[in-house]
């Protein structure tokens, strides 16, 4: 199996380098830590079809980071395009709004069991921020519990001290206590008694470079009864897992029911959507924060958020992601015993975290997921992956054709 050559992309991030800060910057540039060794990456795409992307030089990919999320249903999936072209033609971007809006947050309210409204925005950040904000409205308190490690965007307060433009000040409402843990989230409640305005996590840990963790049995269901008794919003950032457990929300997967929902990736199969869902008790709070943005109320993502709900409803659910990632999996974990690596698999099947063992450094791992996107797998080193409908037999039978491939070259 031959490995691939970047050479036009290696060209190409010298002339964004000129004229973009860092060439590509955030989670999609090489100097994030998912892109260890650079040289085993493509840094531009080429373009799209289904379960697979082709770079500038001409190879392809089959991408198991699925766009960090968005690509749910396959790139360029001809029912959800066909929703946004018709959309187009009708208009997009105009003064008020389309009805479009209300056949999205209807279709929204339908699906997701908590949800009585929902409000449009344009990525995971600006509904994370909205929830904050929408909880003091409630409570008028200023205070919000956070889970260390989760990534909720990168408005200042997500971030961390000594992060490039954060103030103190932006993080001196937030409390901080370690995933599934339980007793630190209530010990917090007790100091700060009519402080805390909002709980808000991700539904279960699947931070980065950390085995990925779900919740331990009646975790939420302590946590929920433990905000509803002191009057604090449950909010859950939904943007990652959202779609990829249950098409009724993460919350209903765990069997609790939070008070918001942050929605963004699946929402639309890569059409620039994002979505805050609530409960009722929230309605005139939501309607007091100033929110808004220049393309948030854009047709054509609502037309295709309808067609990807709808189209993902038709195919039964998350179960067949789930099944694949599963399956996948297994199969992976077996492949590297065969080679004589331990391979730890954590989180849910539908968007898995592997590791291999015993490796300190880390350059194992790494080694293995470069050996594996050199031969058209595009797996990525400590974040999570993503399924999608449009894997099937023969993109599994070549994940695994590849793997061992990779787990041969390793060992060589
Ligand atoms: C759990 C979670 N919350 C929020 C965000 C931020 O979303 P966006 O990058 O669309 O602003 C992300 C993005 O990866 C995420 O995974």
């Amino acid at each position: 199996m031959e490995t691939y050559q970047y050479n036009k992309s290696k060209e190409l991030f010298q002339r964004a380098a000129k004229v973009i800060p860092g060439g590509v910057y955030g989670h999609q540039g090489p100097a994030n830590g998912c892109f260890i060794p650079k040289e085993a990456f493509p840094f531009f795409s080429d373009h799209a079809e289904g379960a697979y992307f082709w770079d500038v030089d001409g190879n392809r990919f089959i991408d198991y980071m699925c766009a960090y999320g968005p690509n749910i249903l396959g790139y360029n999936d001809p029912d959800v395009d066909h929703a946004a072209m018709e959309q187009a033609k009708r208009g997009n971007c105009t003064v008020a709004p389309s009805s479009v809006m209300i056949d999205f947050a209807e279709e929204l309210v339908n699906t997701v069991a908590m949800a009585d409204w929902a409000f449009f925005a344009k990525n995971g950040g600006d509904v994370t921020s909205l929830a904050i904000m929408t909880a003091r409205a409630a409570t008028n308190r200023k205070k919000t519990i956070l889970v260390r490690g989760n990534y909720h965007g990168v408005a200042p307060w997500t971030q961390g001290l000594g992060c490039g433009g954060v103030l103190a000040e932006e993080l001196s409402n937030n409390l901080y206590v370690d995933w599934n843990d339980y007793d630190q989230v209530e010990s917090l409640v007790k100091k700060y008694p009519g402080e805390i305005a909002c709980f808000m996590s991700t539904p279960y840990w699947h931070g980065n470079f950390v085995e990925n963790q779900l919740p331990e049995r009646e975790y939420w269901q302590k946590i929920r009864k433990l905000c509803t008794e002191n009057g604090i919003v449950l909010a859950i950032d939904d943007v990652r897992c959202g779609f990829r457990l249950d098409m009724e929300g993460s919350d209903h997967y765990f069997g609790f029911k939070a008070d918001l929902m942050c929605f963004c990736k699946a929402l639309a199969n890569g059409w620039n959507v994002s979505a805050l869902c609530g409960a009722e008790k929230l309605r005139n709070a939501v309607n007091d924060v100033f929110f808004t943005g220049s393309y948030w109320m854009s047709a054509i993502p609502f037309a295709a958020g309808i067609a990807t709900l709808r189209k993902m409803k038709k195919l039964g659910g998350p179960v067949m992601l789930m099944e694949y990632g599963k399956r996948l999996t297994t199969e992976l974990v077996k492949l590297a015993a065969s080679r004589g690596f331990e391979l730890i698999v954590s989180g849910a099947p539908s968007m898995w975290y592997m590791r291999i063992a015993d490796d300190p450094s880390l350059m194992l791992h790494q080694r293995w997921i470069a050996e594996c996107v050199k031969r058209g797998v595009y797996f990525t080193n400590h974040h999570n992956h993503f399924v999608n409908y449009s894997m099937r037999e023969k993109e599994f039978n070549f994940t695994l054709e590849v793997a061992d491939e990779a787990l041969k070259a390793v060992k060589a």
